[in-house]
């Protein structure tokens, strides 16, 4: 079973993700750029949630430079504006073989409708070059809210997932899987990353312009 490690771990989704990945997997590392954050982090878990077994004997706290040297596969759940420096930073920490899944967004503000900041590249596409050869990447759960995965309410939401290869999609299926309620769906490769990249700020404004909490996708066919 692989060991999981988030970057950016204490944010909203790290934690949320962290909680619902600890009930399935041996070791879920939340990690922070300040390991006493990481600590604090899971110490609020545990108050918020109840000493559950789940959370006690598979979650841990580390630095985001352990994550990297010490699971299997890293999900970064980090700022977009911050993403690329902080992969930079982490590089001779990665080894072949792991994964890392970007779940970054990249949006902005624009009076009170959100955009996607679209670069020439998209984050995930950076983050491949810049990690060491043989680490597979992917980009996933850019249409999750964090809100309604932390309080553990039921969710039937679909996550999209871009990624080099079928080998890493199907590696990035299992750990979405492993989520009760949440689908992955394949959408192709890296190249499409940009586009669910930019999928929050329409998810956003969605929720602003229609009234709807915590709004996700959901595909159906028929
Ligand atoms: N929240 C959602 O519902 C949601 C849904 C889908 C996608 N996303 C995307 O997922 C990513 C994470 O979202 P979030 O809401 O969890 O973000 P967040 O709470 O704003 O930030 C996540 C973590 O990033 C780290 N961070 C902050 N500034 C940093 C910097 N200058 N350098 C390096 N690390 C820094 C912090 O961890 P430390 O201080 O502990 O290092 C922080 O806890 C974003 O790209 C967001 O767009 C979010």
């Amino acid at each position: 079973m692989p060991s999981i490690g988030l970057i950016g771990g204490t944010g909203d989704l790290g934690t949320a993700l962290a909680i619902h990945l600890s009930k399935k997997y041996e070791i879920v590392t939340i990690g922070s750029r300040n390991i006493e954050k990481a600590r604090a982090t899971l110490k609020t878990i545990l108050q918020e949630k109840g000493a559950k077994d789940h959370l006690l004997n598979h979650l841990k706290s580390a630095s985001n430079a352990d994550v990297v040297s010490e699971c299997d596969i890293i999900i970064a759940t980090l700022p977009h504006e911050n993403a690329i420096e902080t992969i930079k930073a982490l590089a001779k920490n990665f080894r072949q073989e792991q994964v890392l899944v970007s779940a970054v967004a990249v949006l902005s503000k624009v009076g009170s409708q959100f955009f996607p900041s679209r670069g020439l590249e998209s984050i995930a596409k950076q983050m491949k070059s810049i990690v060491p050869n043989g680490v597979e990447v992917a980009s996933a759960f850019q249409t999750v809210p964090a809100a309604i995965l932390y309080k553990e309410r039921e969710i039937s939401a679909d996550v999209l997932v871009s990624a080099e290869s079928s080998n890493t999609y199907e590696k990035v299926a299992d750990l979405v899987s492993s989520i009760e309620g949440l689908r992955p769906l394949y959408v192709g490769d890296l190249d499409l990353a940009v586009e669910l990249e930019g999928l929050t700020a329409l998810i956003l404004n969605i929720a602003i312009r229609n009234r709807l909490k915590s709004p996700t996708l959901k595909i159906n066919s028929f």
